[in-house]
């Protein structure tokens, strides 16, 4: 069967350029047995045709509020519930505002304020209208009531900038709606384990020895994979995060805590090693905080801490079918990556630069190269989020295949 089959789906096109991708969504929504049915407001209609939604979605373009035959025939209200999901796409800052205040003034936030089904929006629009305060508190304002959110994604603008606002891709629509009806859920059934955040290593009971790692990309890994419907553990280090929703996350301090978690989550079928784990720690730590007393500064004596993606590369019969670590490097990144790949023993190593000014740690986004036996794949910088969703769905295609023999002679 197909994904969407049987799914309704009332898309709202408002006044974008990015309008012309909608079209593209309709199609692919089709071809997965899903229905579409589309308002298009008057600043939409001059970037598409109402002639061309009808073509391609086979069904009737809502566009006027005060149309007598559109009310007598289906009524706004009617138009509004008679849908399983509402998708927004694209999604101007206009429209956003006027979602986030109650407004109705035309048929499609009439449609949006009527509604009693979920929504998704696409936003699409300038960079500088995308950051701007009021659009950030907006989209705020409408994720705490529960709308969903897809993209932007940066890169340039039909205005001519560059940055974050273009729309995301038909496929990237297509994918979290299909996400949102359960229907795309290619690791159902799998085990997932990811890594996230710093160690601590205690030095005395006040100090430690920890990174300024923020978590944010493991935490969006475990969401991601979670979205996919892979049973997830999350064994984080201290961070500011919240844990993920529908992952089951284990809170733990030091590297030792850290595998001890991760062996007690095994077997799996997937580990991503995203911790910035602390390479050593101190021999003895003390019990009693240390004093000055006017002495020298004490010696500190560290030992090596345990390599946790080292230990599940080489975890026998117990060792997940994929195992993907990171390597944040801040030179000769790629050089020391697969240098890496061969010291642990992983099936994939993605490499980021975290040199000063790139604001890989403790930012937003990442660049990264997957590299694994058969070369390098470059990724264009992107949010941690999309990272996480990209690598989410590289890794279902790849557990999706039948195993290889590689895989089949690690398991014996
Ligand atoms: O050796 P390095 O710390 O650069 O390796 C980074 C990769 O190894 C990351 O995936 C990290 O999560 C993992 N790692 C680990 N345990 C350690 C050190 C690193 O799992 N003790």
């Amino acid at each position: 069967m197909s994904s969407l089959a049987g799914k309704r789906i009332l898309l709202v096109i408002s006044g974008g350029i990015a309008a012309y991708k909608t079209l593209e969504l309709i199609r692919r929504v089709r071809e997965r047995g899903g229905a579409v049915r589309c308002v298009l407001t008057k600043a939409g209609a001059q970037f598409v045709t109402p002639l061309s939604l009808a073509a391609l979605s086979e069904d009737k373009v809502y566009s006027d509020l005060f149309s007598l035959t559109d009310e007598s025939e289906m009524g706004h209200i009617r138009l509004s519930r008679e849908a399983d999901l509402v998708v927004v796409a694209p999604a101007t800052a206009d429209i956003l505002a006027k979602m986030a205040q109650g407004r109705a003034d035309d048929l499609a936030t009439t449609a949006l304020l009527a509604t009693d089904k979920p929504v998704l929006v696409a936003p699409a629009m300038n960079l500088r209208m995308w950051d701007h305060a009021a659009t950030q508190a907006n989209l705020a304002t409408l994720k705490a009531r529960g709308v969903l959110s897809v993209g932007p994604n940066e890169g340039d603008m039909a205005c001519g900038e560059y940055g974050f606002g273009r729309m995301a891709e038909p496929e990237e629509i297509l994918r979290a709606i299909e996400e949102f009806f359960g229907a795309a859920a290619p690791l159902a059934g799998r085990r997932a384990l990811v890594t996230s955040g710093p160690t601590y290593e205690a030095i005395d009971p006040v100090r430690f020895i920890g990174n300024r790692s923020s978590g944010r990309q493991g935490h969006a890994i475990a969401l991601a994979l979670a979205r996919l419907g892979a049973r997830t553990t999350l064994v984080s280090g201290p961070t500011g995060l919240a844990d993920p929703a529908g992952v089951d996350t284990l809170r733990v301090e030091s590297a030792r805590d850290m595998l001890a978690a991760c062996e007690a989550a095994l077997p799996c079928d997937v580990a991503v090693c995203a911790a910035a784990v602390s390479d050593w720690r101190a021999k003895k730590p003390r019990t009693q905080k240390m004093k000055k007393n006017g002495k020298a500064p004490p010696d500190l004596e560290l030992i090596a801490n345990p390599d946790i993606l080292a230990k599940l590369s080489a975890a026998g019969n117990a060792r997940p079918q994929l195992v993907v670590g990171f390597a944040a490097e801040t030179e000769k990144v790629i050089e020391h990556a697969q240098a890496k790949l061969a010291k642990k023993g992983c099936d994939w190593i993605l490499a980021n630069d975290v040199s000063e000014g790139t604001g890989t740690f403790g930012g937003d986004v990442n660049t990264v190269h997957l590299i694994d036996a058969g070369g390098v794949d470059s990724w264009p910088r992107m949010t941690k989020d999309d990272v996480a969703a990209k690598l989410a769905t590289r890794i279902a295609k790849t557990l999706g295949r039948a195993p290889d023999t590689k895989s089949e002679n690690r398991k014996s």
